[in-house]
């Protein structure tokens, strides 16, 4: 018997911030739930990572998580920070930053970008600039609407599956 399964192939996107407490969690908890609302989250695989190891082991950042809460998006509290590895670049179709020197970390770790897979979150809003960085600020409203307005022009940039 000849079973026909429609495999589309996930695309595996790595959001990238400094520590991975903030940022990125944030991005990869509203991408999911972005994807959800969408009907799309067959579609992808998402995760995040820092490029320092300075907050190796540790959770999602309190402010984060509560700003997430607040706007009815789960996170994951299991999940704690880790550094992106070399393999990553090679494991993940798009590798997206919060700022700048995120890319110039993502690049170290990787050891540059021949397949053109490091991307600025915002310049998929057609804004090339940093995510603001709630870290020194405090202000994680600013952080949350950047990364959301970033998620939602990421995930209309990527086609829908054509298994659906
Ligand atoms: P994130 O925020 O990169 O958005 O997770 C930061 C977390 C930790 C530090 C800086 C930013 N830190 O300097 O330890």
């Amino acid at each position: 018997m000849i079973i026909f399964a429609t495999m589309t192939k996930k695309k595996k996107i790595l959001f990238i911030c400094l520590g991975n407490i903030c940022r990125s969690p944030m991005a990869e908890a509203m991408m999911r739930h972005l994807a959800a609302e969408a009907g799309r989250s067959d579609e992808f695989e998402i995760a995040s990572a820092a490029v320092s190891e300075e907050e190796w082991g540790n959770p999602i950042y309190p402010p984060a998580a509560e700003i997430l809460r607040h706007h009815g998006i789960a996170y994951d509290g299991q999940r704690i920070a880790r550094q992106m590895k070399a393999s990553d670049y090679e494991n993940y179709d798009m590798i997206i930053a919060m700022d700048e020197a995120n890319i110039r970390g993502i690049q170290r770790i990787a050891g540059g970008d021949p397949e053109e897979k490091i991307h600025l979150l915002l310049d998929y809003a057609g804004e090339h600039r940093n995510v603001a960085d709630p870290w020194y600020t405090r202000d994680f409203k600013t952080a949350y609407e950047d990364i959301l307005k970033g998620c939602h022009a990421l995930l209309a940039t990527l086609p829908p599956s054509k298994s659906k």
